[in-house]
C-alpha cells in the first residue's frame, strides 16, 4: 500500500515573525536555553530580511524580521505584534504533499520551489491555516547546510557566554491555536480532511469554566501521535474569556502557545527562573490538595510549590507541567514546559487553578 504523500515526518521548525529579531534571539537565548546556530541577512546576501535559527534539543525556532518598510509581510507587525507565523512540517515529498493537500481543499500560499546553494538543495512549499498562519511543508534530505540557503553559520565568538543557566527543553509537545468562535470545528475538519489528523480528545465549557471564563477545545494530531494541535475557541463566559482576550491583541487566530518537553523540569524551570523568565502562579491550596488527586509522584511537592509546577494524573501515568506569562507586551504569545511520566493527556485537573491564575493577571491587564 502506498502511504499517504501528507505523511508528516516530524515539525521541522517554528517560524516567528518579529520586529527586531535580533533582540528577540538574544531573549530566546537567554532567558530560554536556544542556542543561536545560524543567521542570514545583508551580510549573507540576503536583502529583504533578517533571520536567527535558534536550537535546543530537537526544537528549531526561525526568527525573521524585515529589513525594509516595503516587505511583503510587514503589515504582520501592526496587525499582530511579534508571533508565530508559520509551523513547518517535514514531508518526504513536497510537490506530492502540496497536490494532495490542495485536492483536499487547502489554499496554497506559494507552490513547492527548490531553494539551492553550495550544500545542497531544499525544496518547500507552503498553504494557509487559521488566520494569518501557514504549514509549510520543506524536505532537506538533500541538504547539509546549517539551515536553508542564504543563512551561514553564526561566526563563533558572535555571542559570548553570559550568566544564564542551560534549561534542557527537549521537543515540542503541542502547539495550541487560538480560532474565532464557532470556528473550532472548521479546523478540526481542516486538519483532519487535508492532512488527514485524527481527534484525539476534546473539553468543553464543563471541563474548562470558571467563574468568569469558558473555552472550548479539541486536539487533533497526525497518523504517528508525535504532532499534536490542540484548537481552542472561546465559549459565552460571564466575562471575556482568555481567548476573547488573545484574538482581541493579536487581532485574529493564532498560535496561542507551545509546550515543549523536558527530563527534568524541576531543573529546567529553575534554571529559566534564574534566567528571568515570569511563570503563572497557583495558590498554596493547590498543593495542599495534590497527595489526595494525583497519588504518589517521584518529584518532591515542597519543591514543586517553590517553583509553581502543576501536576495531573490520567489512565495512563501523570505529567508536570506549567505555563510562562505571555512573553511579549501583547497578552498573546506564551510558552508551557511538559515533563510526562506516561500521561498523553493535557492537565486537565489543572484547568480550573491555571485559568484563575490566567484570570488574576487579566484582571491586572483590564480586560476581564
Ligand atoms: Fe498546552
Amino acid at each position: 500500500m502506498q502511504h499517504d504523500p501528507v505523511a508528516i515526518r516530524r515539525i521541522d521548525h517554528v517560524k516567528f515573525f518579529v520586529g527586531n529579531a535580533r533582540q528577540s534571539a538574544y531573549f530566546y537565548r537567554n532567558a530560554f536555553g536556544f542556542d543561536v546556530i545560524g543567521y542570514a541577512g545583508l551580510e549573507t546576501g540576503v536583502k529583504h530580511e533578517a533571520g536567527y535559527v535558534l536550537r535546543q534539543g530537537k526544537i528549531t525556532f526561525v526568527l525573521t524580521s524585515p529589513l525594509r518598510p516595503d516587505h511583503p509581510e510587514s503589515r504582520r507587525l501592526v496587525q499582530h505584534g511579534d508571533g508565530v507565523m508559520d509551523i513547518a512540517l517535514e514531508v518526504e515529498d513536497v510537490s506530492r504533499a502540496y497536490e494532495a493537500v490542495l485536492s483536499r481543499g487547502a489554499v496554497g500560499v506559494a507552490p513547492p520551489t527548490m531553494l539551492q546553494d553550495e550544500h545542497g538543495v531544499i525544496e518547500l512549499a507552503t498553504i494557509k491555516a487559521y488566520g494569518d498562519t501557514t504549514h509549510t511543508f520543506i524536505n532537506r534530505d538533500r541538504y547539509k547546510g546549517v539551515f536553508a540557503p542564504g543563512y551561514k553559520p553564526l561566526a563563533p565568538g558572535r555571542y559570548s557566554r553570559g550568566s544564564f543557566r542551560s534549561v534542557g527543553l527537549m521537543s515540542i509537545d503541542h502547539i495550541v491555536a487560538n480560532v474565532e468562535e464557532g470556528k473550532m470545528d472548521e479546523w478540526v475538519d481542516f486538519y483532519k480532511r487535508v492532512l488527514g489528523f485524527s481527534q484525539l480528545i476534546h473539553f468543553d465549557d464543563r471541563d474548562i469554566s470558571t467563574e468568569y471564563s469558558a473555552l472550548m477545545s479539541k486536539v487533533v494530531q497526525d497518523g504517528t501521535g508525535r504532532i499534536k494541535f490542540p484548537i481552542n475557541e472561546p465559549a459565552k463566559g460571564r466575562r471575556r474569556s482568555q481567548i476573547e482576550e488573545f484574538l482581541e491583541f493579536y487581532g485574529g487566530p493564532g498560535v496561542q502557545h507551545i509546550a515543549m518537553t523536558t527530563k527534568d523540569i524541576i531543573q529546567t524551570v529553575a534554571a529559566m527562573r534564574h534566567n528571568d523568565v515570569s511563570f503563572l502562579r497557583v495558590p498554596r491550596t493547590y498543593y495542599d490538595a495534590l497527595p489526595e488527586r494525583v497519588g504518589p509522584i517521584n518529584e518532591d511537592i515542597n519543591e514543586l510549590a517553590e517553583l509553581g509546577i502543576l501536576v495531573d494524573r490520567d489512565d495512563e501515568g501523570y505529567m508536570l507541567q506549567i505555563f510562562t506569562k505571555p512573553v511579549e507586551d501583547r497578552p498573546t504569545l506564551f510558552f508551557e514546559v511538559i515533563e510526562r511520566h506516561g500521561s498523553r493527556s493535557f492537565g486537565k485537573g489543572n484547568f480550573k487553578a491555571l485559568f484563575e491564575a490566567i484570570e488574576r493577571e487579566q484582571a491586572l491587564r483590564g480586560t476581564l
